[in-house]
């Protein structure tokens, strides 16, 4: 289901996107784009991101850590996680370039 029509961003994108790493709607706007035209998308936006933080931080405190995470990054497909790396302007050692 789209949630930003402007941008085409989907639910399942901005589900992507926050396994990854997002925590914010700054964020969300700065690598998919969702709010940064009409604004209309930005209260689901926010809830779809309110309920995935609150559904991570169940998961992470309710077992190992490690585990958890491994899980999470290998459930995004490489090609996102390139667009999520080349958006952050992230090196391969994980710092910011
Ligand atoms: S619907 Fe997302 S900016 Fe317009």
């Amino acid at each position: 289901m789209y949630i930003c029509i402007c941008k085409a961003v989907s639910d399942k994108a901005i589900r992507q996107e926050i396994a990854a790493g997002a925590s914010s709607m700054r964020e969300l706007r700065q690598c998919l784009g969702v709010g940064s035209q009409c604004g209309q998308c930005v209260p689901a936006a926010q809830q779809l991101l309110s309920k995935e933080l609150s559904r991570e931080l169940v998961c992470t405190s309710a077992s190992s850590t490690r585990t958890e995470t491994s899980t999470k990054v290998s459930a995004v497909p490489q090609a996102h996680l390139n667009s999520i790396i080349a958006c952050r302007n992230i090196s391969c050692d994980g710092q910011a370039a």
